[in-house]
């Protein structure tokens, strides 16, 4: 698990802000999620055969013996909630969630055990122009942050469970005679996850698949016209994306519509965002049947594309704390400067003040003030109260030099910095 400390978190803060921008401009509403959640929930919701329930979930029983995980992502816990409070029935919603997942991985760049994502969720719309909003606000996202031209959008349709299981029977009729040149992982896989073998690594095994059923000729005709829909909508809006019959996703909750956005630059973990449609999953959990389709965004990964994006990056060294730093010229102004200092707080509430604490001479405190990236000093004497004056001190313009002004100019001084 991963520390992210000031100088990274500037970053997180930046993207996930614009990131949640673009989804309220969508009027998407926040929900907030549990970290904790009885484990029967996402064997039943992701799945008892995939990867994430059967290996990577952190599962504890709590004082009276219930099973509970860690959620390893938020999909599973936005059916139950809105579930549980009579949210889903005969009525429409979009909701997005942010926060920590977790999952037993092997860590490595990009894939760490807590990770961090941005979800959004639509239930209540069955047909394709929902996928085509959802798709085309993680577009919005990346052209957000500037990074579109990182990413590709890849797309498949599953079709109905129905059309799933006929295409799983074909697969495992066609691997079994060969299972012998699968490797150790697939041929675990085609007893208990076969589809998932499509996704494997191995050029041995993908070579095997060339002559193998093809997922795209046993989709029904009504999700292929959803699937045509879609592709309509996406060019209509002008998002490129590439058909890959291959792309099955690691979750058992998927119908019709997948998508994965990748990208070139983080070596193998190369999916910044991933979603898709699962219309079963409401009745899955206990509910009336509701369709549902939404996507995730790894931030993780996504802060390591805008560093990589943004070339005049700041170098993560430098600091860049506070705008306006507040010396005392003897130790008997703190309490002037805590009071200067939230007066400064209320009339320019984006500036980011911090008070020199902990003593020191007035060369020191100023050395201090340089240090964070402070545009400015405030020297705080005897009189500033009483004469209600501001001394500035210029930190990065020499020219400047120092002024003492009455408050109000003092204000309007530092807003121009
Ligand atoms: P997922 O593909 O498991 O889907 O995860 C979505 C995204 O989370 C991935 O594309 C990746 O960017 C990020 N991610 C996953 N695992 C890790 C990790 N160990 N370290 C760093 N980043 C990671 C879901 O979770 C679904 N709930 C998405 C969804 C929402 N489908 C419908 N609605």
């Amino acid at each position: 698990m991963r520390d992210i400390l000031p100088n990274q978190a500037r970053r997180w803060d930046l993207v996930e802000q614009k990131l949640t921008r673009v989804l309220q401009q969508h009027a998407y509403e926040a929900i907030r999620l549990p970290l904790l959640e009885f484990t029967e929930l996402f064997a039943r919701g992701v799945g008892e055969a995939t990867d994430i329930v059967e290996k990577e979930m952190y599962t504890l029983a709590d004082r009276d013996g219930d099973s509970l995980s860690l959620r390893p992502e938020g999909t599973a816990s936005s059916v139950r909630m809105l579930q549980e409070h009579g949210l889903l029935y005969n009525q429409t919603q979009r909701v997005y969630y942010a926060g920590p997942m977790f999952r037993y991985e092997k860590p490595q760049k990009g894939r760490y055990r807590q990770f961090y994502q941005i979800g959004a969720e639509a239930y209540g719309f069955t047909g394709p122009d929902i996928d085509a909003e959802l798709i085309g606000m993680a577009w919005a996202c990346w052209q957000g942050l500037g990074v579109e031209s990182m990413v590709n959008l890849e797309i498949n349709t599953l079709g109905s469970s129905e059309d799933r299981q006929q295409y799983r029977t074909a697969l495992v009729e066609f691997l079994t005679p060969k299972s012998e040149q699968l490797d150790d992982d697939s041929r675990r896989r085609l007893t208990t996850n076969p589809m998932r073998i499509l996704d494997s690594k191995n050029p041995v095994t993908q070579a095997l698949l060339n002559d193998a059923p093809k997922l795209p000729d046993f989709v029904d005709a009504q999700s292929r016209e959803h699937y045509e829909g879609l592709k309509q909508l996406l060019v209509a809006m002008q998002i490129p994306f590439r058909e890959n019959p291959n792309l099955v996703r690691g979750l058992d909750y998927y119908t019709h519509t997948v998508f994965e956005w990748v990208t070139q630059d983080l070596g193998s973990q190369g999916a910044v965002c991933a979603g898709g449609r699962y219309d079963g999953l409401v009745e899955r959990l206990g509910g009336r049947a509701t369709p549902g389709v939404g996507f995730a965004i790894g931030l993780d990964r996504v802060v390591l594309l805008h560093e990589i994006a943004v070339a005049n990056a700041e170098p993560e060294s430098e600091d860049r704390s506070a705008d306006v730093y507040l010396c005392v010229t003897q130790p008997e102004c703190n309490g002037a400067a805590l009071v200067v200092a939230n007066a400064l707080r209320a009339a320019l509430p984006t500036l980011r003040v911090r008070q020199h604490m902990g003593g020191g001479n007035l060369k020191k405190q100023l050395k201090k003030a340089d240090a964070c990236g402070a545009v400015a000093a405030i020297l705080i004497d005897d009189d500033s109260l009483d004469q209600r004056a501001l001394t500035i001190k210029h930190l990065r313009d020499a020219s400047m030099g120092q002024q003492t002004l009455a408050f109000d100019a003092g204000i309007a001084r530092l807003q121009q910095l």
